[in-house]
């Protein structure tokens, strides 16, 4: 019996690990999991665990209202060394980059536990874009000891980085797996702002978070949706908000009561999906985003100097268009105004997987721990 504890904390790493928690409890012959949040976030990361059922054996709570990055840090890395020193697991599950990431690595390695991370490899090459990601999945990296990868790509990021060969396991991203479950189950709309949404217009969905956009870049963001809404009647922006004080307050001050903007709390995963079906384009600064909208036909417009995701930009259905107003008004224009250049951007690709990653990260564990012992 291989004991597996998955640590998350933030809502995109709870969308991204439960496909690989539901995997490991459906062989529980195989794998005791233990499910570790950290609830960096709350209630984003509560939608997330109420949707896929998911049930808790620690939850460490340490989320405060317009926390520091030494906050997340040091309560999470704390509370951690308890649970893994009681818990004594045979591997540490950790996904993608944010800080909880980080620390649930970190107290792994101090525990000498093996860390596998799923979602490895990810590069922006930028140490500031996205802040502090790029160096918090760096570091993660370093301390892991098995390396799931949603692509050939992050697989050659990390092999230049010196990874061996064999620890590096090729599975396609979770999110897909994530997908497709919201995709098959049944679906009502729990937020009801949404069954009022204009048939027949074309929805632009919105979401904006990152650090690097906080201040003057979401502002100038603000003032271009602002525009588009203004232009084009038909339009319906919808834009669920990201709880951060930093993004919420300015989103509200700027864009509240605009006829064709729909601003609303963070919807729940099912819900969010449903709106991205039925979008005619996405337009974010979010990781997860740029995985998913490309495996529905959806054009994304990345509002962001770099991205670590290159590969739906090569595939076109992504363009990185940074924060510039008058440069985004011109292309969700674009978008909206020539069928040819929205036609080249609408093609459904998949790079991110087939929505089987969690089956292959189970088995890679396995074999790794009968490996070892
Ligand atoms: C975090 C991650 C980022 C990830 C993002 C996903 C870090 C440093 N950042 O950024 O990588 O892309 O989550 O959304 O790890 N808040 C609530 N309720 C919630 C969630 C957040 O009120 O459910 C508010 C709180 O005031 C909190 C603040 O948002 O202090 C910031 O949360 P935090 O996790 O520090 O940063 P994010 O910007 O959410
Ligand atoms: N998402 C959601 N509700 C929302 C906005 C986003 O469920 O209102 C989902 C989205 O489908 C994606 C994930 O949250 O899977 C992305 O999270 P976020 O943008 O917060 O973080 P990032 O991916 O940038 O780290």
């Amino acid at each position: 019996m291989i004991k597996v504890i998955a640590v998350f904390g933030t809502r995109p790493e709870a969308i991204k690990m439960v496909p690989v928690i539901h995997q490991l409890k459906s062989q529980n012959s195989k794998f005791k999991t233990v499910v570790c949040v950290t609830a960096q976030h709350r209630q984003m990361l509560d939608q997330v665990l109420k949707i896929f059922s998911i049930k808790c054996d620690y939850d460490l709570n340490i989320m405060q209202n317009a926390q520091s990055l030494y906050q997340i840090t040091t309560n999470g890395l704390l509370r951690l060394e308890e649970i893994y020193k009681k818990e004594k697991p045979d591997i540490v599950l950790v996904h993608g980059d944010t800080t909880t990431t980080l620390v649930a690595a970190l107290a792994a390695f101090y525990e000498k536990i093996p860390v596998g991370h799923v979602e490895a490899g990810l590069r922006s090459f930028d140490k500031y874009n996205p802040f502090p990601e790029e160096i918090n999945r760096r570091i993660a990296d370093v301390l892991a000891d098995l390396y799931f990868v949603p692509t050939p790509l992050s697989a050659r990021n990390l092999k230049k980085e010196g990874v061996a060969d064999k620890n590096i396991y090729i599975t396609g991203n979770t999110v897909i797996d994530a997908l497709l479950m919201a995709l098959k189950a049944p679906y009502e709309a729990q937020n009801k702002q949404l069954e009022s949404l204009a048939i027949g217009k074309k929805i632009i969905l919105v979401t904006i978070h990152r650090r690097e956009n906080w201040g003057a870049p979401l502002k100038n963001i603000c003032s271009a949706l602002s525009r588009i809404a203004s232009r084009y009647p038909d339009v319906q922006i919808v834009y669920p908000v990201h709880l951060n004080p930093q993004v919420k307050n300015t989103v509200y001050a700027r864009l509240g009561g605009k006829k064709n903007i729909l601003l609303c709390e963070p919807l729940d995963y099912l819900d969010f999906v449903h709106v991205m079906q039925q979008s005619y384009m996405v337009v974010t600064d979010s990781g997860g985003l740029q995985e998913e909208a490309p495996s529905l036909g959806k054009p994304v417009l990345v509002l962001r100097k770099v991205t670590e995701r290159p590969e739906a930009v090569k595939a076109g259905t992504a363009r990185v268009i940074g924060t510039d107003t008058n440069n985004i008004y011109r292309e969700i224009t674009r978008l909206l105004s020539s069928q040819s250049a929205y036609q080249k951007m609408a093609n459904a690709v998949n790079p991110y997987g087939d929505g089987r990653a969690s089956e292959r990260i189970a088995k890679a564990i396995l074999r790794y721990c009968k490996n070892k012992n």
